[in-house]
């Protein structure tokens, strides 16, 4: 009779087994078989009243029935616990390819994208990239450009300085005496870098940014200069740029020129980023001065050079229609949007 009841607990153990769907059914099925007062549990206590010739018998089923519901229980718990995991893995899947709701990216800011421009064109005409100090000496900055104190060239230039002696640079030409006692000719430099003068209206910055360039090797010429310098221009601005040589003065080249391109705007016609005059001053340039080079320790009967100074600041204002340099310094983030 025994028997039959637990064939029948375990037949019945079963088919509700196969009918569970999750992990809290199990638990429930599971107590209501082995718990305390479950129906296994039952029958091991009922071993009591059983025939002592029965016993061994009985207790081999209930083993067995024990073991087999064990075994099942068991395996259909694994079976849960993967199916969880999995549907947590499935639910937290990270899908790389939607694309994102913020996708604000930065942008280069207009100086340094022309300063990158205006490397990468010197570097293809085999200029090296150096660079020098911001906090620099009168000496280099003036003096040995052939500016001695109380010279009134100084003039041209409202200088911040910090002692008598030093002084923010008012110009990378002040790299230009460092490379030359440093260096043996023939070389070829650019120095690009942030300069420093006291003033401040709608094209001019305290803070603003120069790139030197500087040639020195044996019988150099204006030629050459005109030349580097259409090469460079037309390479910024476009082959039809129209490029004009004006005869100018600076201490330190001789002859000195001032170089003008069209509008890269209206291309010589005439609009509000030139003014209406159609051409635009970009850079001070010349044949370095002799005495420049005897400074520097350069043999000026040997070698001759050419040097000149672009404003990147308004190169930048030009190249991207801006008319106000204050834009380039405000960090106005719906400006800085525009430029992406
Ligand atoms: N240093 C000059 C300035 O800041 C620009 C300049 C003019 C640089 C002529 C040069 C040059 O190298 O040859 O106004």
């Amino acid at each position: 009779m025994i028997k039959e009841d637990l064939l029948k607990l375990s037949n019945d153990s079963k088919k509700e087994l196969e009918g569970v769907y999750d992990i809290k059914q199990l638990n429930e099925l599971k107590i209501k078989i082995f718990g305390k007062t479950g129906l296994l549990t039952t029958f091991s206590k009922a071993m009591r009243d059983v025939p002592v010739d029965e016993k061994p018998v009985i207790g081999a089923i209930i083993n067995e029935i024990r073991k087999e519901l064990e075994d099942k229980i068991s395996e259909k718990e694994k079976y849960f616990k993967e199916k969880e995991l999995n549907d947590k893995l499935e639910k937290e899947k990270v899908d790389i390819t939607e694309p994102s709701k913020n996708n604000e990216l930065g942008a280069i800011h207009p100086i340094a994208s022309v300063t990158d421009k205006l490397i990468d064109i010197c570097v293809s005409l085999g200029f090296s990239v150096v660079e020098g100090p911001e906090v620099e000496t009168d000496y280099y900055n003036f003096e040995a450009m052939n500016i001695p104190k109380n010279h009134p060239s100084r003039d041209m230039q409202d200088t911040f300085f910090i002692t008598e002696n030093t002084l923010l640079r008012s110009q990378t030409s002040a790299v230009q005496a460092r490379e030359m006692e440093k260096r043996k000719p023939p070389f070829k430099i650019i120095c690009p870098g942030k300069t420093y003068r006291n003033e401040s209206d709608s094209t001019h910055s305290p803070i603003f940014h120069q790139l030197e360039g500087l040639v020195v090797d044996e019988k150099i010429s204006m030629a050459d200069l005109k030349t580097m310098l259409t090469i460079i221009m037309k390479r910024l601005y476009g082959d039809e740029t129209i490029i004009r040589f004006r005869p100018s003065f600076f201490p330190f080249t001789e002859p000195s020129i001032e170089v003008d391109v069209s509008c890269p705007n209206c291309h010589g016609k005439g609009c509000s980023i030139c003014k209406g005059i159609g051409m635009l001053e970009l850079l001070g340039a010349g044949i370095v001065n002799p005495k420049v080079l005897e400074i520097s320790g350069i043999d000026s009967k040997k070698y001759s050079g050419f040097a000149f100074g672009f404003g990147l600041d308004r190169t930048a204002m030009i190249l991207n229609s801006i008319n106000n340099i204050k834009y380039l310094y405000k960090n106005d983030i719906r400006f800085l949007k525009q430029m992406q």
